[in-house]
């Protein structure tokens, strides 16, 4: 199949893609999505066939606003709207499943995950295309989720039926995916809104496995070569160097100076925040040319809590 590469201009003629059963993949603020409409059980087959994913793990269906979203599931508890209110970016919530959504979405779970993007280019697209979206990570399943138009067209090419050139995505990391109890939030996957900001409004318990959050039971955002995590702390510069004698290296560093190294390096940037914009770019560059790519360690503080879940993920849990 011929995949059309829309401009940002192009949203209507993605809109007719997806209202005649197509996948189109679409910028948020987190990452790339590959959409389709949430109604459609052709159409989120398609989803699951090209990305290569497990028919168990669910899917996230996007909606254009909080009103269509409240308008669409009028039973939705107080609780929940109330943090959607307050937290208004890369936040996923799950819900027990309306009817009108089939349970493919929902890999036949009774909950569905729902989420309103902050991206308004995201939000006009799912506007025009009048229902909401069911779109996973436009990722070949497995990989680390496409930042870039450049990540979706090396994943998905020839695949899906159209993908938008946009900008890179502002956060760089998947929504935080939560569910909201009568007296607190749980935390079904780590991601771009901290827990910190989640516990201002009720205390937060991380819950994972595969019952709860069907998928983490599953390989994620793995390069193509070997990686591993340097664990942070004092000597972690030395440890790195001594590791990556005699080997065709790069290094993802924040806190050391990239002359540290004798080797290949990428910077991530200083901040948590910049580090999540440019983690799964940096890792997908550095795949391209190492055999080993050694990432600088976070401090272990809330702050880097998704930052340290995400490398160890991709580093299949390889430690030094
Ligand atoms: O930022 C994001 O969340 C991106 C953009 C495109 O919106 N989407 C994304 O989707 O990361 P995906 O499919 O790669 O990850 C969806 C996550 C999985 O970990 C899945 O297990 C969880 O959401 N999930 C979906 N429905 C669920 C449900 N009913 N119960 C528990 N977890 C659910
Ligand atoms: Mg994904």
């Amino acid at each position: 199949m011929e995949t059309k590469l829309l401009n940002p201009t192009e949203i209507k003629v993605a809109a007719e893609i997806i209202k005649r059963g197509g996948v189109v993949a679409f910028p948020t603020e987190t990452v790339y999505g590959l959409g389709a409409d949430a109604t459609n059980v052709g159409a989120i087959e398609k989803v699951f066939d090209v990305k290569g994913r497990p028919a168990q793990n669910p899917l996230i269906v996007h909606f254009e606003s909080l009103d269509d979203l409240f308008a669409r599931i009028p039973e939705m508890n107080d609780n929940t709207k109330k943090v959607l209110l307050k937290v208004k970016e890369a936040l996923t919530v799950v819900i027990p499943r309306p009817e009108w959504i089939p349970a493919v979405v929902s890999a036949g779970l009774n909950t569905v995950a729902v989420r309103v993007p902050a991206c308004e280019f995201a939000r006009s697209f799912i506007k025009a295309c009048g229902v909401p979206l069911a779109a996973p990570s436009a990722n070949v399943s497995g990989r680390p989720s496409p930042t870039r138009w450049q990540h979706v067209h090396s994943d998905l090419k020839g695949k899906i039926d159209a993908m938008f050139k946009c900008n890179p995505t502002r956060i760089g990391v998947e929504s935080t995916v939560i569910k909201v109890l009568p007296d607190k939030i749980q935390v079904l996957r780590l991601g771009g809104i901290c827990t910190l900001q989640l516990e201002k409004i009720m205390p937060v318990e991380i819950v994972g496995g595969a019952k709860e959050s069907p998928g983490t039971q599953f390989k994620h955002y793995a390069p193509t070569c070997k990686m591993v995590v340097a664990k942070h702390g004092s000597d972690m510069t030395t440890r790195i160097q001594q590791y990556i004698k005699d080997k065709r290296a790069t290094v993802l560093h924040w806190q050391s100076s990239s002359t540290d190294y004798g080797s290949k390096t990428i910077f991530l940037g200083k901040t948590p925040a910049a580090i999540t914009r440019n983690l799964y770019a940096a890792i997908r560059r550095a795949e391209k040319s190492s055999d080993i790519i050694v990432c600088e360690g976070f401090p272990e503080t809330a702050k880097y809590e998704t930052l340290n879940e995400r490398v160890v993920r991709a580093a299949e849990g390889v430690i030094i």
